[in-house]
């Protein structure tokens, strides 16, 4: 009976380490992959772009300013705050990873990074700036004309560039080898009961239906307030916006749940404060389950072992402006 039992134990632990070696393969969530196939000399540049708020009409405004990469690629107010200190309708999804996403911003009106990028600079509530006058500021600063010349190999600056080389850097905004890609990867240790249990839940009650893949969202439009109807403090609609159907109205991207305990506060409106709130709304609003005190704190758990890697690097230095560069009078009209 014992030798049984045994041998029993060895071939289930047998079992087990298959199941392990492909449990990457089967698992509804895949490990965030390191950046590949980039241009580091765009890389560079696009950093400096990123950082530099004299693409901004007050000369105060960068992209850094909202989607700040110490703090998980976002602002962590509800909704952004940018040119004139104006208030914006909706809150800042984060950087990190967005090179995954199917579509960019919440109603995925940007097909990619590049021409979300050419959007901020122009935004009266944001940057405030024309892509125009972007340019001539550029051009104005030696540094930047040799920068541009050595990685485009061209006389001129234009906007197609700019939106080219901040694109190239954000592609370098991933953030692997969170414990629970470790875990995925093979590492069992890595994760706690507790986390583990929160995962099972997470896959089991059917978050896993619309957060999934390498960002655990962003691959997808879904309605925000499926069972139950979700009360916004933001006028935005959604998807509608884009393609005009009906259907499509409170659509909004699945927003990644990679180092989301760092992109708080949660939801188009910025409404969630913390992961307890947001995991508790998903669950009635999305699912219609009410999770007991444990079991949210469980999902919390697992939620946080998605942190993965934060880009490492040196702030850029910026090219000086020049003597004859205009300054952007702040807060002027
Ligand atoms: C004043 C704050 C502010 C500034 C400055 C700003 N952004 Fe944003 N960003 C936002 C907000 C708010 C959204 C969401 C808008 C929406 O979805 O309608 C957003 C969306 C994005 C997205 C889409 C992410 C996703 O998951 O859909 C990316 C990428 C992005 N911004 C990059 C940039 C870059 C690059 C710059 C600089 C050129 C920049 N942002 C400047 C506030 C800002
Ligand atoms: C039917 C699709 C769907 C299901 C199922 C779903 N979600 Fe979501 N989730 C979304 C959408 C869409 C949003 C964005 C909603 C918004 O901002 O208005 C979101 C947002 C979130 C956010 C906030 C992220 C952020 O950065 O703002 C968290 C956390 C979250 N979901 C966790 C969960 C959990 C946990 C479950 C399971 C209990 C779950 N979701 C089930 C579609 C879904």
């Amino acid at each position: 009976m014992l030798k049984m039992t045994k041998a029993a134990l060895a071939i289930a632990a047998l079992l087990g380490t298959a199941a392990l070696a492909h449990a990457a393969d089967s698992e509804p969530i895949q490990p965030i992959k390191p950046a590949a196939n980039i241009n580091l000399g765009m890389v560079e540049l696009g950093k400096k772009l990123y950082f530099d708020p004299r693409l901004s009409k007050s000369g105060f405004i960068s992209c850094n300013s909202c989607h700040n990469l110490s703090m998980g690629g976002t602002d962590n107010i509800p909704t952004s705050i940018g040119d004139k200190w104006q208030q914006g309708p909706i809150n800042a999804p984060t950087v990190l990873n967005s090179s995954l996403n199917l579509a960019q911003f919440w109603d995925g009106r940007a097909a990619d990074l590049k021409e979300q990028a050419g959007g901020p600079i122009a935004n009266p509530g944001e940057m405030a700036f024309t892509h125009t006058l972007a340019i001539d500021v550029l051009k104005s600063i030696p540094g930047y004309v040799r920068e541009f010349k050595q990685v485009f190999g061209k006389d001129k600056i234009d906007i197609d560039q700019v939106t080219l080389a901040i694109a190239e850097f954000e592609k370098t905004l991933v953030t692997p080898n969170s414990r629970f890609d470790q875990w995925l990867l093979g590492k069992k240790d890595a994760l706690t009961k507790d986390e583990l249990e929160g995962y099972k839940l997470f896959k089991d009650s059917g978050c896993v239906a619309c957060h999934n893949g390498e960002a655990v969202g962003g691959n997808s439009f879904q309605k925000m307030g499926l069972v139950e109807p979700y009360k916004a403090k933001s006028p935005a609609e959604g998807r509608v916006a884009v393609t005009g159907k009906d259907a499509d109205r409170f659509n909004f991207k699945v927003p990644t749940l990679r180092n989301v305990e760092m992109t708080y506060p949660y939801f188009h409106d910025g409404a969630a404060n913390t992961l307890t709130e947001a995991v508790d709304t998903m669950g009635r609003l999305q699912l219609g389950k009410k999770f007991s005190k444990e079991e949210n704190a469980r999902i919390v758990a697992f939620l946080k072992t998605l942190t993965g890697d934060q880009p490492a690097f040196q702030l850029p230095i910026l090219p000086p402006s020049s003597d004859s560069t205009p300054r952007p009078t702040p807060f002027s009209k």
